[in-house]
């Protein structure tokens, strides 16, 4: 990204519009977040690129839903953060907005002074890193979670979730906004329907996505065998399932 005042003003909005939402509603806690890399200077170069690319993925991402930049201002490694943030594909723009808002508010406060940190939603996800990391699979940070319920027939289940997930990180991978989402209707004695989802980040490749898609589909027995739902996320891509519908169609 270059330097603006457009991009200043977003990242004063930002924290005003931030500091209303912390005040109406409260800051919503994220499904997870991490921290790494080493400390950079309050106030130094480092933290001022960052502002202003937290403010730059604040005004871009809401736009199609994906925002990656990078802001130098002068300095080069190791005062440049790189950042994307990406919204759920089937979420508007305003509630990525909100969201990409509060994540970038949120880890923030969570990893003060750390070049690197990630947090995920359920509407959005957001990366900034020292490390020039676009189109590279993270192979980092992993997040799983599940459903506690188990479901009637695990060996039936747990295949026709496999073969959704399996198609739908196919389809992901072949679309522009590389994401997909779908059901499949069960048959026999589960009389019950399984709601999918896959995502990867922009910055990859066609064949990336559906490498990282299908390394997150070979977690799932560890992670949600013979369970009601699923997930697991990772800085590049995402699946989810459920019996229940959990995107808009
Ligand atoms: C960063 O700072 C925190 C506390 O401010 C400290 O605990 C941590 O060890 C530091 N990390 C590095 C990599 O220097
Ligand atoms: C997430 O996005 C969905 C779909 O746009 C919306 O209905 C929901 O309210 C959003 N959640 C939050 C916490 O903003
Ligand atoms: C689900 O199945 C596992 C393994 O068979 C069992 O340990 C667990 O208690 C079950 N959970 C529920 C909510 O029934």
């Amino acid at each position: 990204m270059s330097s603006s005042s457009s991009n200043n003003n977003a990242f004063y909005f930002l924290i005003s519009f931030a500091l209303l939402l912390q005040s109406a509603f409260g800051v919503t806690e994220p499904l997870f977040h991490s921290c790494s890399g080493e400390n950079f200077t309050v106030h130094g170069p480092y933290e001022k690129n960052l502002n202003r690319l937290m403010g730059f993925l604040y005004h871009q991402t809401p736009y199609t839903g994906f925002g990656l930049g990078s802001t130098s201002f002068g300095a080069h490694y190791p005062d440049q953060p790189y950042g994307i943030a990406l919204c759920r594909g089937d979420v508007s723009s305003s509630d990525c907005k909100t969201c990409v808002a509060e994540a970038s508010s949120y880890i923030r406060k969570s990893c003060p002074n750390r070049k690197q940190a990630t947090i995920w939603y359920d509407n959005c996800s957001l990366k900034y890193s020292d490390e020039k990391f676009f189109g590279q699979i993270d192979h980092g940070t992993k997040f799983y979670s599940w459903n506690t319920q188990n479901v009637t027939n695990p060996t039936y289940f747990n295949q026709k979730a496999k073969d959704l997930l399996t198609h739908l990180a196919h389809e992901a991978s072949v679309t522009p906004k590389m994401y997909a989402a779908r059901e499949l209707k069960l048959e026999g004695s589960e009389r019950e329907t399984v709601y999918g989802m896959a995502q990867c980040t922009r910055d990859l490749s066609d064949g990336d996505c559906k490498t990282c898609l299908d390394g997150l589909i070979g977690d799932l027995p560890s992670c949600c065998d013979g369970k009601q739902g699923g997930r697991v996320v990772t800085g590049s891509c995402n699946i989810r399932y459920e019996i229940y519908p959990f995107v808009k169609a």
